[in-house]
């Protein structure tokens, strides 16, 4: 499916050239975008809308998008009004609805609610005429960071099956977190300790643009040493990164035995939005990337070289940047 509440002409175009399973049409504007480039390349726009069913999915407000407030989907009083004009258009086939409410949840009852509405809605949609073969509940399922107690996959498929079972519809669901969230951990090193006026720090050579989830919802990460060089009693430290800014702390007063240069820590719950969401900030370049199967182990992604933070830049005179200026 293809996703996004800003689409542009050209990604439609993608989309419709690889024949994506349906296009989540977010406003009345998009419809006639779609339906327009469908016309253009003489297809037919397989879409669901993405309805914003104003259902709180009590999570952190950056990774809320089914509250009304909200930038996401179109308002469900306006959705069988505005999906009256695709009945005669020959160019969009609207297959189904979905929504998709938030990130990060770890309750049952906001997914049934939004469930409900779109099971609600498709059926005054079918008794108007359209004929839906899906329905979409989005992802957002949440994982353990510290000591969340998010449903378990079992429990989640249970509640939405309870509702979907009779629906004879293609259920469509979209966990990204849920799937790789707690399979990934971010591996640093300390550089160096610091004893501050206040507090004292280990400072990680992994920095927020490896890891950006502490500083955007001071999201916490459980914070584990690897075989620690030193003994010694447990201490509360302030785990930071190297980047000029003060956001760019892991954990604070976060309990650790003492920790010196070249020990390893574990920063846990790192495989979804770590890497994803990594930027080159601060002239650090993208950390490599390291799939582990038992004891094997195996490069998925080479750490980027520092050239690539110039590369494609272009001197005044339009001449390339040295690619290979140290
Ligand atoms: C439309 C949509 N579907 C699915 C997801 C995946 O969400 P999660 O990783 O929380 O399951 C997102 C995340 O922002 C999203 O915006």
């Amino acid at each position: 499916i293809q996703s996004g509440v800003g689409k542009t002409d050209d990604e439609i175009d993608e989309a419709l050239g690889v024949g994506v399973l349906y296009i989540c049409v977010e406003s009345g504007q998009e419809l006639a975008a779609v339906s327009a480039r469908a016309a253009h390349l003489n297809k037919v726009a397989r879409i669901a809308l993405r309805i914003n069913p104003d259902v709180d999915p009590h999570t952190h407000p950056h990774i809320s998008t089914g509250l009304k407030k909200n930038k996401f989907g179109v308002p469900h009083a306006e959705v069988i009004e505005l999906l009256s004009t695709t009945l005669t258009d020959r160019h969009i086939d609207v297959v189904g609805i979905s929504c998709h409410i938030g990130s990060q949840i770890t309750k049952i009852a906001p997914f049934v609610e939004a469930t409900h509405k779109v099971i609600e809605l498709a059926g005054a949609l079918e008794n108007r005429g359209h004929h839906l073969t899906h329905l979409g509940v989005g992802g957002g399922l949440g994982i353990t960071y510290v000591d969340e107690a998010p449903p378990t996959l079992a429990e989640y498929g249970a509640s939405l099956a309870g509702l979907l079972v009779d629906s004879g519809k293609t259920i469509v669901l979209e966990p990204g977190r849920a799937i790789v969230g707690e399979a990934g951990v971010l591996l640093a090193r300390v550089i160096r300790t610091k004893r501050g006026a206040d507090r004292d720090f280990v400072i990680l050579d992994a920095g927020m643009n490896d890891l950006i989830r502490p500083a955007l919802y001071n999201a916490h990460h459980t914070i584990e040493p690897v075989a620690p060089q030193n003994a010694g009693p447990l201490a509360p430290v302030d785990v930071v990164g190297p980047i000029c800014e003060a956001s760019d702390t892991f954990a604070q007063d976060v309990v650790l035995p003492p920790l010196v240069s070249g020990d390893l820590v574990v920063i846990r719950a790192a495989g979804a939005y770590g890497s994803a969401m990594s930027s080159p900030y601060n002239g650090r370049s993208r950390t490599a990337e390291v799939l582990c199967d038992g004891s094997r182990s195996l490069l998925i992604r080479e750490r980027e070289p520092l050239t690539a933070l110039w590369r494609g830049e272009r001197h005044l005179n339009g001449e390339p940047l040295d690619d290979d200026r140290p």
